[in-house]
């Protein structure tokens, strides 16, 4: 039996400082250590759990990336355009390896564990940081200290 490693841990310099965003973002870090869970090498076992677990996954990454682009549209934040472009650019690759792995193309499951890891991490870093900045510059600061963006900071 293999051993369980986490092999992403989550650390608080993830944290953007929005709660629903944290949250999918933890939950997208389960996905990709739950696949490196699942790297033994075998092919047929890979092909086996990836195919079960592959759909739900990418709409859960679907529902997370429409998440952020209504905060940013909502906030009118001026990076929406090429933040849009690189979350469909991604769906779009990640649906063609889906595609090419049904058409019966080799799967290494382990190459596309650390796509997904390097890709989530560093577009977290590099690009939903930007939104979370932009954020924390246009909210009100409530007196508990919270956040709270209304219609008069992005009027
Ligand atoms: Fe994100
Ligand atoms: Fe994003």
């Amino acid at each position: 039996m293999s051993v369980k490693i986490e092999y992403v841990t989550w650390s608080n310099s993830y944290s953007l400082g929005i709660k629903q965003i944290d949250e999918q973002h933890k939950g997208l870090l389960v996905f990709v250590n739950d696949l490196f869970n699942h790297v033994s090498g075998d092919e047929k076992q890979e092909r086996l759990y990836f195919q079960e677990v592959i759909h739900q996954a990418i709409q859960y990454v679907k529902e997370h990336f429409a998440t952020e682009e209504r905060l940013m549209v909502m906030t009118k934040f001026p990076g929406y355009t090429v933040h849009k472009r690189k979350h469909d650019e991604f769906t779009l690759t990640v649906v063609k390896s889906v595609k090419d792995f049904e058409a019966g193309k080799r799967l290494v499951l382990e190459k596309f564990a650390y796509f997904l890891k390097d890709w989530v991490l560093s577009h977290i870093a590099f690009m939903d940081a930007q939104y979370a900045q932009y954020f924390r510059q246009i909210a009100t600061r409530k007196t508990n200290g919270k956040l709270t963006i209304t219609k008069a900071d992005v009027a």
